[in-house]
């Protein structure tokens, strides 16, 4: 007699082995997996060096942030994932870009060179800090982008709440306050901001490789080790898993999160 699963298309069959096995399929896995961090350095270096590179008013923007102050430079996209979003948007060619999330206008700028294939096409960002808005208005300057890039110096919630419906939006890229992004999101869709092609890009939604923790540890704890930056770090990754865990049961969108950078979410409304 045949088995069950002869009559199963294969695609069904790896399904049912997914559910019913706690190993994942080598599919899911990526080969970096069982890697130690110098050889995942080592391919990240490797696809950075077989990408688009990065331009030099970027490398010259990006060095000088890390030479003033190396752990806030952190803040800024990878020359990587900069590359990786100006190929998403010569692919999507959005008309008008909404960035919440300046810091000193580095992906603004991949953004913006991207945009630059795109007639007619703008990009606004917003920027909380008075200091460092002006420092992004000044990098957009710089790159020659200021006739596209408006900065603005208006919290992200402001803004939203202000945007006019009428005028849609193709492509948002979060990156604000990651404690606020459930909000953003919201103000996105219940106002009906986004084009009916329209695209959300989220940043960080694992969060330093945080948050996926967060899914199985039901009652996580607080305070293990005391540090405050590391109650800090867990208290942004359960809010991260509850913004993921939003987005994934809202009927109103679509969306992909992929891992990769510091985890990538993609999101579309619902077709
Ligand atoms: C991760 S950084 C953005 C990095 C930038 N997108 C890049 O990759 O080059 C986040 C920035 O958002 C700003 N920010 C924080 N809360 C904000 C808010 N409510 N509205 C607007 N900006 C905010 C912070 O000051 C910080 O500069």
């Amino acid at each position: 007699m045949l088995s069950r699963h002869v009559l199963l298309p294969p695609r069904l069959l790896i399904a049912r082995r997914l559910i019913h096995s706690s190993r994942p399929h080598p599919t899911l896995r990526s080969f970096l997996d069982n890697s130690d961090e110098a050889s995942q350095h080592s391919a990240y270096q490797y696809a950075h060096n077989h990408s688009q590179s990065e331009p030099p008013v970027l490398a010259s923007i990006r060095e000088a942030a890390v030479a003033r102050d190396p752990t806030e430079a952190q803040k800024m996209v990878s020359p990587l994932q900069g590359a990786f979003m100006r190929h998403f948007v010569s692919i999507q060619r959005p008309k008008s870009v909404l960035e919440l999330g300046s810091y000193i206008g580095y992906s603004t700028i991949w953004l913006a060179q991207g945009l630059q294939a795109i007639p007619g096409s703008t990009l606004c960002t917003c920027e909380s800090d008075q200091t460092i808005a002006h420092i992004a208005e000044e990098n957009v300057k710089l790159a020659g982008l200021a006739d596209t890039v408006r900065v603005v110096n208006v919290p992200a919630d402001l803004l939203l709440g202000e945007w006019d419906p009428n005028h849609k939006l193709d492509l948002v890229f979060i990156d604000a306050n990651k404690s606020a992004y459930k909000r953003y999101y919201s103000m996105i869709i219940n106002r009906d901001l986004l084009s009916e092609n329209g695209q959300i890009i989220v940043d960080n939604v694992l969060f330093h490789g945080q948050v996926h923790t967060q899914a199985t540890i039901s009652n996580a704890s607080n305070d293990d080790d005391g540090a405050k930056a590391a109650r800090k770090a867990k208290g942004i990754a359960r809010k991260m898993h509850s913004f993921n865990e939003f987005v994934a049961k809202d009927p109103r969108t679509t969306q992909v999160l992929l891992p990769i950078f510091d985890g990538l979410l993609l999101i579309q409304k619902a077709k």
